[in-house]
């Protein structure tokens, strides 16, 4: 068969191991071509793909980043967009089926061209593990390992200083990297977008770590809003009129509340950039693999996934029925080591 694979969303650690695995298992297992639409959902509208051999993805699956490159662009949108416009490009290529690994938008697309009778499958991707249908996403084991070493590094230089040491992470929906790194580096405070915590139950925590002589760390996720606030961009706005995100916002007013000196740390795309972590390898290289096996089953609109250790076929439907929020115990499993 003649497979086309694209990226599209944010970019990840581990999508270069899912096209690794994709191409060489393809090639060596049934004799499959490949070819690579440049941009995600870009590159098909128009027509931008490149073929893919064995020697194009040797030594990817430790590679950042994507080689295909990537975008946020819709497949319905624009003049250009739909699914007949699609099927076009797929007709001239002689593609026989279309790969789409991504997050939520991108499988959502992916869906609505199988709905429309086009060989889709999908891989989901996010560095957040926000997507449903899959227990784990390969990215997040990278992003939690990045902020937990960086927490590590903020945790010496706070306590050099005495300082509460604040760290921003991705995150604009759920607190999976936040609770995950928090529980890792043991942060004294977890805040994540799913648990309401007020400005004075967090002063209240950072004064009570400093008066034990410690070093208060805490992390936040970039979609945290404390409560009874207004939502994050209306109290973002600095005297100069500069955006803030929620660590400056938070730095600012438990030095302000507690007097406790505070310096606030973003790590904003670091998380997403580098070489993947050996977890995320192998799960995308897995992914990859099993990619092909269900094409090869024409199981058009399903998706791979992991539960538990098992690589399994759910329908797309899984992943697009909301996000996977933190349940209320995971967060109170971390809560349990914090405060008083
Ligand atoms: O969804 C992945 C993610 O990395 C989020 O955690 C983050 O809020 C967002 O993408 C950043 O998007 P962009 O790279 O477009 O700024």
């Amino acid at each position: 068969m003649k497979i086309g694979l694209l990226t599209s969303g944010g970019d990840c650690p581990g999508l270069n191991a899912v096209i690794r695995s994709a191409v060489l298992h393809g090639i060596k297992s049934y004799g499959d071509t490949f070819l690579g639409f440049r941009h995600g959902w870009a590159g098909v509208l128009a027509d931008d793909a490149v073929s893919l051999v064995r020697a194009d993805v040797k030594g990817l699956a430790r590679e950042g980043g994507t080689i295909l490159g990537s975008s946020r662009t819709n497949p319905f949108d624009g003049p250009n967009g739909g699914a007949d416009a699609v099927a076009e490009v797929l007709e001239r290529r002689q593609v026989d089926a279309l790969v789409a690994i991504g997050g939520e938008g991108t499988l959502a697309g992916a869906k609505r061209l199988a709905d429309a009778g086009l060989p889709v499958i999908g891989v989901p991707k996010t560095i957040d593990n926000d997507l449903r249908g899959t227990d784990y996403t390969f990215g997040f084991d990278t992003a939690v390992s990045i902020a937990t070493d960086a927490m590590d590094r903020l945790r010496t230089t706070g306590e050099s200083h005495r300082r509460c040491m604040v760290a921003e992470v991705m995150g604009r929906n759920v607190g999976w990297i936040a609770l995950h790194s928090g529980l890792a580096a043991g942060a004294h405070a977890v805040l994540i977008p799913e648990q309401p915590v007020s400005m004075d139950q967090l002063c209240a925590w950072v004064t009570e770590v400093h008066e034990r002589g410690r070093s208060p760390l805490v992390v936040v996720a970039e979609g945290f809003v404390p409560e009874g606030t207004e939502t994050a961009p209306a109290l973002a706005t600095a005297a100069d009129g500069r955006p803030r995100g929620v660590g400056e916002v938070i730095t600012a007013a438990i030095e302000e509340r507690t007097g406790i000196e505070t310096r606030n740390t973003s790590l904003g795309h670091v998380q997403r950039g580098g070489n993947p972590t050996g977890f995320d390898r192998v799960l995308a290289t897995r992914f990859g693999m099993a990619a092909v096996d269900l094409v090869r089953d024409r199981q058009w609109g399903r998706m791979v996934s992991i539960q538990g250790t098992e690589i399994v076929r759910v329908d797309l439907t899984a992943a697009l029925d909301g996000l996977k929020t933190v349940p209320a115990e995971r967060w109170a499993e971390a809560r349990a080591l914090f405060g008083r």
